[in-house]
């Protein structure tokens, strides 16, 4: 057991834990941020996705002894059901999912590019996304939503 600090979503949050404990539990279960979804626990479906220190990663493979003194976004940050992000809102709008459990790792993945790297290519939106499965392949109309999202400037608020 030792003591970790992290700073998530612009709150520093002190715990006495088990430091191998996963991210991605630690904020589900001890911050009850339930927007981060543990698919297949081992880093091959991105439903982990969050923000750690400007770097999207998969918080199923992050050991929380890892994150003492780093800055996490998950997807609560950004907007909630009232008052969505425009990135958020724009996704919606374009029918770009069919589900809610891919879907705030794909957010995460994706404004972690734009924060980035505001005008990305094709390529390197695919690029970007490659770790964030949908079963359902719902690809096209995501990537056609992310387009719009860049020309309008959305990520940007
Ligand atoms: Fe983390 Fe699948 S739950 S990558
Ligand atoms: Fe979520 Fe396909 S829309 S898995």
């Amino acid at each position: 057991m030792e003591y970790v600090s992290v700073e998530v979503n612009g709150h520093t949050r002190v715990t006495y834990t088990d430091p191998a404990t996963p991210l991605a539990v630690f904020l589900r279960e001890e911050l009850e941020l339930r927007g981060t979804k543990i698919g297949c626990g081992n880093g091959e479906c991105g439903a982990c996705t969050v923000i750690m220190d400007g770097r999207a990663v998969c918080s199923c493979l992050v050991p929380l002894g890892r994150t003492d003194g780093r800055e996490i976004d998950t997807v609560e940050s950004l907007g909630d059901p009232d008052d969505l992000h425009p990135i958020q809102r724009k996704l919606v709008e374009r029918g770009a999912f069919q589900c809610g459990f891919c879907t705030p790792g794909v957010v995460m993945s994706l404004v972690a590019l734009l924060r980035g790297n505001p005008n990305p290519t094709d390529a390197e939106m695919r690029i970007a996304l490659q770790g964030n499965l949908c079963r359902c392949s719902g690809y096209v109309k995501l990537l056609e939503a992310i387009g719009e999202i860049v020309r309008e400037g959305l990520h940007e608020r």
